[in-house]
């Protein structure tokens, strides 16, 4: 029976009627939230104003402290916040190379620095009272949550070396708690002070990743540890509201850096200045991470991956997860093979 005579015979039936009209309704109920969510998602991407960093201090010597900010996404972070007009606290591991980027932003743009040089990996408590000593007296209003380790190649869990794993979640969720634990009362005094006529706000951002966004089979650990900061992120972005701070997990996709040993971007895979420009662009809207509360995914085709996935298969379906195998074990064949030819290089 075709659907034409299915109608024909039973179209003066009630519960068939109804149930049309139910069907339309669904349909028309998900396909306008889909609508309005892909309008939102244009809106935050393409129309909506860059932010004023005049509402987070810049240019009213107040500061900001990145950590990792000795290369890659967050060197970036420091120079276009000190372009803004913000004070840089710089933190990272190696002193000589923050002397270098320390000098090149006060040349630059006229504003102040401080540096903290330790290695996060050692939680050691020595590290942390080294930066409370730098902030103690700093009108800080920013945090930038950098700083991350991910594995040295994709590798099965049951393989990690135990130092790996260890330092991964050390730099990745102990040290960002630890740092933030430091520095978010100080931008909390700042933003809720007296003095404050211009009614500056905090800000503390978190690197977040597509690792983090979906399970990553052979990133197994640094998946987890990127998850975790989805959900302290979220989960302090209520608690400080009442207090004037805006906090946010950035996610992103690829970015050309040491880190993903990717040297050449294209339209999937921008190069540091180009996605930190899109995260200060559009803080406070959620771009591709339209499902998600505090929580942005700025670089437009990051967004439109994320969006598309979240409005389709999902970030913890089978389909994702099976995909993001295959990817990541093609990524660890090549990654051994190159290191094996570097090897015979060497003998030779
Ligand atoms: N690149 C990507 O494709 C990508 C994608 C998604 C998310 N992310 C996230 O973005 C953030 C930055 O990544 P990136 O690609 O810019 O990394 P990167 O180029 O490797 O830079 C890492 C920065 O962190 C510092 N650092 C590393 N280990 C440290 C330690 N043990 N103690 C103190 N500082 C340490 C480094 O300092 P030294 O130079 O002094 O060692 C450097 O300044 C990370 O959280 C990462 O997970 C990156
Ligand atoms: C940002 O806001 C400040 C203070 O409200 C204003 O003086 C400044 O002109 C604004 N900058 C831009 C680029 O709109």
């Amino acid at each position: 029976m075709s659907f034409t005579q299915f109608f024909d015979n039973y179209s003066d039936n009630l519960i068939v009627q109804y149930s049309l009209i139910f069907a339309l309704l669904v349909g028309v109920f998900h396909l306008t939230i889909f609508l309005l969510k892909f309008g939102s998602l244009v809106y935050d991407l393409f129309i909506a104003a860059p932010v004023n960093f005049s509402k987070y201090g810049a240019g009213s010597g107040k500061w900001a402290v990145v950590t990792g900010a000795s290369d890659g996404i967050g060197k970036e972070y420091a120079l276009q916040l000190a372009k803004k007009g913000l004070s840089i606290v710089l933190v990272s591991r190696t002193q000589s190379k923050l002397e270098l980027i320390a000098k090149e932003i006060e040349t630059a743009y006229k504003v102040n620095t401080k540096i903290v040089a330790f290695d996060a990996s050692t939680d050691d408590e020595e590290n942390y009272l080294k930066l409370e000593k730098a902030v103690f007296d700093l009108p800080v209003t920013v945090l930038i949550n950098n700083v991350g380790q991910s594995h040295s190649i994709p590798v099965p869990f049951l393989e990690t070396e135990k130092k790996e794993l260890q330092d991964i979640i050390t730099i990745n969720n102990i040290a960002t708690l630890k740092i933030t634990q430091i520095i978010a009362p100080r931008i909390v005094s700042t933003v809720n002070n007296a003095n404050n006529q211009k009614n500056t706000r905090g800000l503390i951002l978190t690197m977040g990743s597509f690792g983090g966004l979906l399970p990553t089979p052979y990133l197994a650990t640094y998946s987890g540890s990127k998850a975790f900061l989805q959900s302290w992120s979220a989960a302090l972005a209520g608690e400080l509201a009442a207090d004037n701070v805006d906090v946010e997990l950035v996610i992103s996709y690829l970015v050309t850096s040491a880190m993903s040993k990717i040297k050449r971007s294209s339209s999937t895979i921008p190069n540091p200045k180009q996605f930190v420009s899109s995260t200060l662009k559009g803080i406070g809207r959620r771009n591709g991470a339209q499902e998600r509360y505090a929580t942005s995914t700025p670089y437009w085709t990051h967004a439109l991956m994320h969006f598309g996935i979240d409005s389709t298969v999902g970030v913890y379906s089978k389909f994702a997860n099976k995909l993001n195998l295959q990817m990541h074990q093609s990524i660890r064949q090549r990654a051994l093979k190159k290191a094996a030819r570097l090897a015979a290089e060497k003998k030779d």
